[in-house]
């Protein structure tokens, strides 16, 4: 997605967290293969539905993967912040995904700091980190607006036969 088609309207309404059950893993899955969601991801490629359910199914029996659901008054679920500790449960890996089509009015902003917030509350998460693609815009945004800072980055050159020497 350019920032062209990015909808500039916000999105109004109050919107909440909750965790992440078995129910859900129809619209993750649906959300997850969708080209704007997995085009930015590490894995670019759809996954199979089996898949998905193991990978699902082992996340939510992680005590250290806090995996949660945004929606909007009416109970529509509107995106996914899922937070998973890394070794030191001090530190957490973040990633976030808002619905298709409601990506660029704000909910991945409001998304987020609920998550942070959430994981301060509840866990002993002090310490969270993004790895997100150069190329992802939205996302670079996203997480600087919400405080992140950049402390590295990873560069990475593709070699033919022609390079050696
Ligand atoms: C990344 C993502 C979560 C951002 O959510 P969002 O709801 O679009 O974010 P917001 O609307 O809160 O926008 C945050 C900022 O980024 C900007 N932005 C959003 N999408 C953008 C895009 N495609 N290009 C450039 N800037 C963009 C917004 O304008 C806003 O900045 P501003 O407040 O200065 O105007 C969402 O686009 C998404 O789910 N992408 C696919 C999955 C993904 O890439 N996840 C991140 C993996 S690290």
């Amino acid at each position: 997605m350019d920032i062209d088609n990015v909808p500039k309207s916000p999105f109004e309404g109050a919107i909440s967290l909750k965790q992440a059950t078995l129910g859900d893993a129809g619209i993750v899955f649906a959300w997850r293969n969708h080209p704007d969601i997995y085009r930015y991801f590490f894995n670019p490629t759809p996954v199979l539905w089996e898949e998905h359910v193991a990978w699902f199914t082992r996340a939510l029996a992680n005590p250290g993967c806090h995996f949660l659901i945004a929606r909007d008054t009416n109970d529509h679920s509107l995106g996914v912040v899922r937070f998973e500790a890394q070794g030191d449960a001090g530190s957490a890996e973040v990633n976030i995904m808002v619905a298709p089509g409601f990506e660029g009015g704000g909910l991945g902003t409001r998304m987020l700091e609920l998550g942070v917030d959430w994981v301060a509350e509840r866990t002993p998460i002090r310490h969270v980190v993004a790895k997100v693609m150069e190329a992802n815009l939205g996302s670079r945004k996203l997480f600087e607006k919400v405080g992140f800072t950049t402390t590295y980055r990873v560069m990475e050159r593709t070699l033919d036969v022609t390079d050696v020497r």
